[in-house]
């Protein structure tokens, strides 16, 4: 029997193979996701001979549409968001496994009809039964799908489908369970891949190599040579046509519960005792599950919110988040956040790590800047010999690398010290680090790799850690208690005093 699966546990963020032939089935194939990422990714794999030739595509939607016209929304897809078709004979080919079926998510005769067509599709594809069922609809149809891929009996063989959701996974520690559980009912853990995109940058993955694969780094990494970690994913866009989800989620649980979290667990973890998928995320889990808020009883002491005003971005005015279409006027959502999380254990006990997200800040950028104690004893006292702690900064995006900043001497007569940087950019390799990483992410998925997914208990874990700052964010709130910070600028003077209270600032970025 050739099986999809074949030993999952056991492959790690090892070399790639090539995936066995299957059948993609998208949920919300009509949706932006679809087009901009998803399906382009898919192209830019078969563009490189990484997944064979027989992988076929079947986008599944509410609305009538043929597979010709399916079709041709993908290649306008790939041709505005990626690196176009590049050949007539290869997008031909890739065409040629493009089928799209209509459907209704909660109607069982449209999951009949699709595995109907699935099975046709077997024997037309040489597709061998397996399965990726990929669900990009609203997280509110999540259950809806599941249940009904479950009664359809499309999950039943776990050597030979899989299940690939895509985040916010819940809204809370609560409704996160309720879906793990609906998943458990028709799958088993090793089908499921809870998607996090952060996990698929190179930056990210790399930090795991980073960590694990130098001596010198390692035995710095703890509380007794590290005064704080800040973790900055800042971003330029505003809401843009996004309203409807946006309203109903804000920067925590858009970003910061998944995004800033999956960062913060890799920075903060043990070493695995291998890199198999379960090794590493059983690390994560146990680094979540002892961090906490930093005072949970005055909470503005540790977790600050905030939403954007009307301001400049690049010399042009842009409106307040309040103003956005589909925003409602007196809107509550942050739009920005910042928390302060201690870490029970043994290894960084008293470290707090700074997180901050946002959205119209000045500059897109996401870095994790490790900042060092000062030196226990200061013998450089005057003004010209400022010394200030080193910093080891891990660049997310862009401009990816890392850097090391320390003091040196200034050249000449009198002892003057300054800060120096000594950096790795990934621009010198030749190559772009991939800063999309829907291709690293699907092929894993094909492949049977789940160690850039999101295991049931390491969801659970991210959201018991913020769950308190829900408990009170989530209440009826007067709109001007919500903090303001103009759109272009850094961030509200609630969260510069997050870090001050402590004598700290944020990095400049
Ligand atoms: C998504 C969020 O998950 O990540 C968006 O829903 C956000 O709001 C995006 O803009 C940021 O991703 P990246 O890869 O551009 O940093």
């Amino acid at each position: 029997m050739v099986t999809l699966l074949e030993n999952p546990l056991r492959v790690g963020l090892q070399q790639q193979r090539m995936p066995e032939p299957q059948i993609i089935v998208i949920f919300g194939a009509s949706g932006d996701l679809t087009q901009r990422k998803l399906v382009p990714a898919l192209y830019k794999l078969r563009w490189e001979r990484r997944i064979p030739p027989e992988t076929s595509i079947v986008g599944v939607a509410r609305r009538e549409w043929s597979d010709d016209y399916f079709r041709e929304q993908m290649r306008e897809g790939i041709e505005q968001f990626s690196d176009g078709i590049g050949s007539e004979e290869m997008w031909q080919d890739f065409a040629n496994g493009l089928f799209y079926c209509s459907g209704d998510i909660d109607n069982p005769a449209s999951y009949q009809k699709l595995k109907e067509l699935l099975s046709e599709l077997d024997g037309k594809r040489s597709t061998r039964g397996n399965r990726m069922f990929y669900l990009s609809v609203a997280p509110k149809f999540f259950p809806e799908a599941i249940q009904q891929l479950g009664a359809a009996e499309m999950l039943d063989n776990p050597l030979k489908t899989r299940l690939v959701i895509e985040k916010p996974f819940g809204r809370d520690l609560g409704s996160a369970r309720e879906l793990n559980q609906v998943v458990q009912k028709v799958c088993q853990e090793e089908q499921v891949y809870r998607i996090d995109h952060y996990l698929g940058k190179e930056t990210v993955q790399n930090l795991l190599v980073f960590r694990f694969a130098n001596a010198i780094f390692e035995p710095l990494w703890n509380r007794q040579f590290v005064d704080h970690v800040q973790i900055t994913v800042a971003e330029t866009v505003g809401v843009e046509e996004r309203a409807g989800y946006y309203e109903t989620a804000g920067a925590l649980r858009d970003m910061l519960q998944n995004h800033l979290m999956q960062l913060f667990a890799l920075t903060a973890m043990e070493p695995p005792n291998a890199l198999d998928a379960d090794s590493i995320r059983t690390e994560k889990v146990k680094v979540l599950q002892a961090t906490h808020l930093a005072d949970i009883q005055n909470l503005e002491r540790s977790a600050v919110r905030g939403q954007y005003s009307a301001g400049w971005m690049k010399g042009k005015s842009v409106p307040g988040y309040r103003d956005e279409p589909g925003v409602d006027p007196n809107s509550t959502t942050s739009t920005y956040v910042a928390m302060k999380f201690l870490i029970d254990n043994w290894r960084w006990q008293g470290v707090p790590f700074y997180l901050r997200t946002g959205k119209r800040l000045p500059k897109k950028v996401s870095e994790i800047p490790i900042h060092f104690r000062q030196v226990p004893h200061l013998i450089f006292q005057s003004a010209a010999q400022q010394v200030n702690a080193n910093i080891l900064a891990m660049r997310i995006q862009p401009n990816e690398g890392i850097s090391l900043r320390f003091e040196v001497k200034m050249p000449g007569p009198e002892l003057r010290t300054r800060s120096v940087d000594m950096d790795f950019s990934y621009g010198s390799f030749g190559i772009r680090a991939a800063a999309d990483a829907y291709d690293r992410l699907l092929i894993d998925c094909m492949i049977g790799d789940q160690t850039l997914f999101t295991r049931a208990d390491e969801v659970e874990a991210a959201w018991r850690v913020v769950t308190p700052a829900l408990a009170v964010w989530d209440a009826p709130a007067d709109p001007t208690s919500i903090p303001q910070y103009e759109a272009g600028t850094w961030e509200p003077t609630e969260a510069e005093l997050l870090i001050n209270q402590d004598g700290r600032r944020w990095r400049r970025l």
